[in-house]
């Protein structure tokens, strides 16, 4: 830790699913195919989707209100909201600006999203952290939400099986008792491998000069190379952030992986030799929720006492970028 700097605390969790349930039997009448292929390959059983006019910002308000009641803290000592998604419903306002007035926040806070795909918790954990330790910022919420589900080809079984919407946010806050709960973290990206995963926005269309190639808004995944990728970076970066940071894998109690497929999943869990009861996983209810997916993760199993509080975890994300990213965090009593 750097001299000076001030530690920060996990003060509350919170998550926020829609009511619709799509089971993967649901997927057989848009096309051809089955619960048990679908099943045996990712984990997923059903996800949650919006439906009319719901979207991202009201996911990711009713799981912030979570968040705030569970942190004890005034909704007017909010001093940053950090939103995280991967499918933001507008570019602007965003999701952030958009939280601030639905809480009702009446100072002029400053609000802004940013996008690491299913890794962007852990990034705005990231940027929490430093402005709380140069006590810039006291008390800032995160809010991770997405609704992949929209910007989907439902006719592509391969990839539309995948996603599923939901949201989770984190109140963190600067700690009072000198305990850091941010023990370790470390964020990565690979440009270069950016094209396994893409969803591209309308390109230049002024008629007064060259337009873009034709490209459509969808999102497109190479899921072979994306799961070789995952399971052969994330597993080898956990361990080394846990060996940086002086620990064993022994030393810390849970694994709160992204919820991408179930292979995956087990894939880090086999590494570092934790048993299934250490490792968080509800992919077979939520399918990929994208950045919602490690809050909602921790927050559901906290609140159905399958994470017992008290304790150590390694959240740890991937998704497009290709962005990666772990936190060694302390789970305190009462944030859930
Ligand atoms: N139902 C039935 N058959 C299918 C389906 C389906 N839903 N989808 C594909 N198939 C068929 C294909 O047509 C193909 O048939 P063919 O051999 O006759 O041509 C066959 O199954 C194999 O298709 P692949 O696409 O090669 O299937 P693969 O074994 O790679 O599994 C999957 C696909 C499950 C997507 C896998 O690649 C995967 O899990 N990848 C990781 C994806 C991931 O984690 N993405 C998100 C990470 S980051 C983020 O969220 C932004």
């Amino acid at each position: 830790m750097i001299q000076g700097a001030i530690p920060l605390k996990i003060a509350g969790v919170g998550y926020s699913v829609p009511e619709t349930v799509i089971t993967n039997d649901d997927l057989t009448k848009l096309y051809d195919t089955s619960d048990e292929w679908i099943y045996s390959r990712t984990g997923i059983k059903e996800r949650r989707m919006v439906s009319g006019n719901q979207d991202a910002v009201d996911l990711g308000y009713e799981a912030a209100k979570k968040a705030i009641a569970n942190s004890g803290i005034d909704v007017q000592d909010i001093d940053l909201i950090i939103a995280a998604s991967s499918a933001p419903p507008r570019l602007y306002p965003t999701i952030g600006c958009l939280m601030q007035a639905k809480l009702g926040i009446k100072r002029q806070i400053p609000a802004f999203d940013i996008t690491a795909a299913c890794t962007g918790l852990i990034y705005a954990l990231s940027i929490a952290k430093a402005y709380i330790a140069c006590g810039l910022y006291k008390n800032i919420l995160l809010v991770a939400t997405d609704n992949n589900s929209r910007l989907l080809d439902w006719k592509d079984r391969s990839i539309s099986i995948l996603f599923g919407d939901a949201a989770g946010a984190m109140v963190v806050t600067a700690s009072d008792d000198g305990v850091d709960d941010v023990i370790a973290l470390d964020i990565r990206s690979d440009g270069y491998i950016g094209d396994m995963i893409e969803y591209p926005l309308p390109g230049q269309n002024c008629p007064l000069v060259k337009p873009c190639d034709e490209r459509e808004s969808k999102i497109t995944m190479n899921g072979k190379e994306v799961y070789k990728f995952a399971a052969r970076t994330v597993p080898q970066f956990v361990s080394e952030m846990v060996e940086k940071a002086g620990l064993k894998a022994e030393d810390i109690d849970y694994l709160v992986p992204h919820q991408a497929n179930l292979r995956i999943i087990q894939a880090i869990q086999e590494r570092l030799g934790y048993t299934d009861e250490q490792v968080v996983v509800n992919i077979e209810k939520y399918g990929n929720t994208s950045a919602a997916s490690i809050p909602l993760a921790l927050a559901e199993s906290v609140e159905q006492g399958k994470l017992k509080l008290g304790s150590t975890a390694i959240l740890c994300g991937f998704g497009a970028g290709m962005t990666y990213g772990g936190a060694i965090v302390r789970l305190r009593k009462g944030i859930c």
